[in-house]
């Protein structure tokens, strides 16, 4: 084919225009739009956020992500803090911050060891509650609150880290009123609440072999039992050389393998060592003034290594949701610096940012 001048020129010009493209384009980039067909990507957001108080939160969450999960709005304490009172006004905002923005809106969660209301565990006379209690109470609470966001919530997480690492049930106080069918019993009421709605089992070390095989377990019994359930949550609270990524590839084919969709429900990077209490500073917050380049490459590796195999698996994956918007509003802070996620304490992208970006770009 013979080309004239012109079109010559033009053929530079492109290719010019296609090398500065990605430094040009940086601020502009959106994840979502990156991400491949059917699978969303999210973040967890806080009052601050969907209060609107936090203006260039909200606008980042708005440009990058079109999925929301609560921090800890819809959790049982906070929206359910006495028997006879539940505090909808942060959930309602919440909802109402995705709908606005035609994002996917998750709920979690319904069921869970943690951040559950002292109340709900304690019978007549100072003893425990007996099941049928526990049960009614169980009850009342997910058709009040799946009830109140029918329709409007997507999927929820019903039963949040009921597994112990040795695959078991986890010693917890719905298990200990209730029994072995206490899980069902969430997913049952759930579906009755909603029959629409998608529910979810999320838990956390699931790259380990025996807590994994106790989940698969639990899914199993659940479908068995003829229960709906749609989605394994798996957290994804990581650290930079655990697990192997071999390992990661290995649960998520494994959790696939029982006909659910993998969603990374609660994704973030720990950088810190573990550190005892009254640790000297030096060694428990070593990052205090900033994280070398050395760490902040060997991050990028890192989510590009997970990255790439989401996407490598991506018929078994529905979602990525961080645990957080930037570094600055991370739980893994906790009075030290932590450099969890994408985005930094100015909410500026990071290089780990741009290394997801190219892994998505490569694979479109
Ligand atoms: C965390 C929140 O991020 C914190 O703000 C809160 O103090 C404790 O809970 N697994 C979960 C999440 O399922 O709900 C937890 O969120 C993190 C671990």
């Amino acid at each position: 084919m013979r080309m004239c001048a012109r079109d010559r020129m033009s053929l530079v010009v492109v290719a010019a225009l296609v090398a500065i493209a990605p430094v040009a384009g940086r601020q502009d980039v959106a994840l979502k739009d990156l991400m491949p067909k059917g699978m969303v990507i999210g973040v967890a957001i806080n009052q601050r956020q969907f209060d609107g108080t936090d203006t260039a939160g909200v606008e980042l969450i708005t440009k990058q992500f079109n999925q929301i999960s609560p921090e800890n709005a819809l959790k049982f304490q906070p929206i359910h803090p006495a028997a006879d009172r539940y505090n909808f006004d942060p959930a309602d905002h919440y909802v109402q911050f995705g709908l606005d923005r035609k994002m996917q809106v998750v709920g979690h969660n319904l069921v869970w060891h943690s951040q559950t209301s002292g109340w709900v565990f304690q019978g007549a006379d100072g003893k425990p509650a007996d099941r049928e209690t526990l049960l009614a109470r169980m009850r009342e609470h997910i058709q009040t609150v799946v009830g109140r966001y029918k329709g409007k919530i997507h999927g929820w997480d019903v039963v949040n880290e009921a597994i112990d690492e040795d695959g078991s049930l986890r010693k917890a106080p719905w298990h200990d009123g209730i029994g072995d069918d206490y899980v069902a019993k969430a997913f049952e009421f759930a579906h009755d609440a909603d029959p629409n709605v998608e529910l979810y089992y999320n838990d956390y070390n699931l790259e380990k072999p025996a807590k994994r095989a106790g989940v698969i377990r639990l899914v199993k019994d659940l479908k068995a039992r003829g229960l709906r359930i749609d989605g394994i949550g798996n957290q994804g609270h990581w650290r930079l050389e655990t697990p192997a990524i071999k390992d990661i590839e290995d649960a998520l084919v494994d959790l696939h393998s029982t006909g659910l969709k993998v969603m990374y429900s609660e994704l973030d990077i720990n950088i810190l060592p573990d550190a005892a209490r009254g640790a000297d500073p030096s060694i428990a917050n070593p990052y205090a003034n900033g994280l070398p380049d050395d760490k902040q490459q060997q991050l990028s590796k890192r989510y590009a290594d997970i990255f790439g195999v989401i996407l490598k698996h991506r018929d078994a994956v529905s979602r990525v949701t961080f645990w957080g918007l930037s570094d600055g509003d991370s739980w893994l802070n906790r009075g030290r610096a932590n450099y969890p996620l994408l985005f930094d304490r100015q909410r500026q992208p990071k290089p780990a940012f741009q290394a997801v970006v190219e892994v998505l770009r490569q694979a479109r």
